[in-house]
């Protein structure tokens, strides 16, 4: 009996695992519209934030949802320089991944006017 019990709860598990890992795949999930930050005081610009273009073959949901960023807006604390540090965007916009946030040509691709 007890062991009926923990086969159900293997497949009842297995199954969740499955849609997760289904369920997150940017062919079948719809990315949100783009939104833009809270601008701080000291920012050169607001910045705004493009799913469409950030989902590739390479960076699915998953790279930054929840590791870095919460499902949801405004829910990051953008203070500080918070969203430079490798916790946020600086993980892939240093140069190598994608374009260098310290790369004073760049500011402007994200701080818009
Ligand atoms: C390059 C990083 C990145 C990737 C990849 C990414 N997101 Fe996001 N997502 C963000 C950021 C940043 C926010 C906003 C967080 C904040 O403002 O605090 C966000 C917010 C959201 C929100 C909340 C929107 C709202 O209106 O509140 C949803 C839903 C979401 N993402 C879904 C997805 C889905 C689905 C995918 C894959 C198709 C995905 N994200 C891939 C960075 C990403
Ligand atoms: C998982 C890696 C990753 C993270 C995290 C990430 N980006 Fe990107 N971003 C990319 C890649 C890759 C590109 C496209 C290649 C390129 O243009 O260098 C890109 C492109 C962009 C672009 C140019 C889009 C265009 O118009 O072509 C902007 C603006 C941008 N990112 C802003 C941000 C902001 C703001 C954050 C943090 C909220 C962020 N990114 C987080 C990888 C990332
Ligand atoms: C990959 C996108 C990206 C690039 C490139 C970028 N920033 Fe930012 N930066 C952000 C985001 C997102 C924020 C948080 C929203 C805001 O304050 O406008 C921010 C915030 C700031 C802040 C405010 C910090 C605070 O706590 O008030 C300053 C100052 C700043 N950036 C300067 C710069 C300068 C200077 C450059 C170029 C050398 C630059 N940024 C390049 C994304 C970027």
């Amino acid at each position: 009996m007890e062991r009926k019990m923990v086969l159900v709860l293997i497949m009842v598990v297995a199954v969740g695992v499955w849609c997760l890992a289904s369920g997150v795949s940017p062919a079948q999930v719809k990315s949100p519209a783009d939104f833009s930050f809270e601008q701080g005081k000291a920012s050169p610009g607001k910045v705004a934030f493009s799913h469409q273009k950030h989902i590739g073959d390479d960076v699915k949901c998953t790279t930054c949802h929840v590791k870095l960023f919460k499902m949801k807006k405004r829910s990051t604390d953008t203070s500080g320089g918070a969203m430079h540090k490798n916790t946020a965007c600086g993980l892939c916009h240093d140069g190598k991944k994608s374009f260098a946030l310290g790369d004073k040509n760049n500011c402007m691709k994200c701080h818009k006017k």
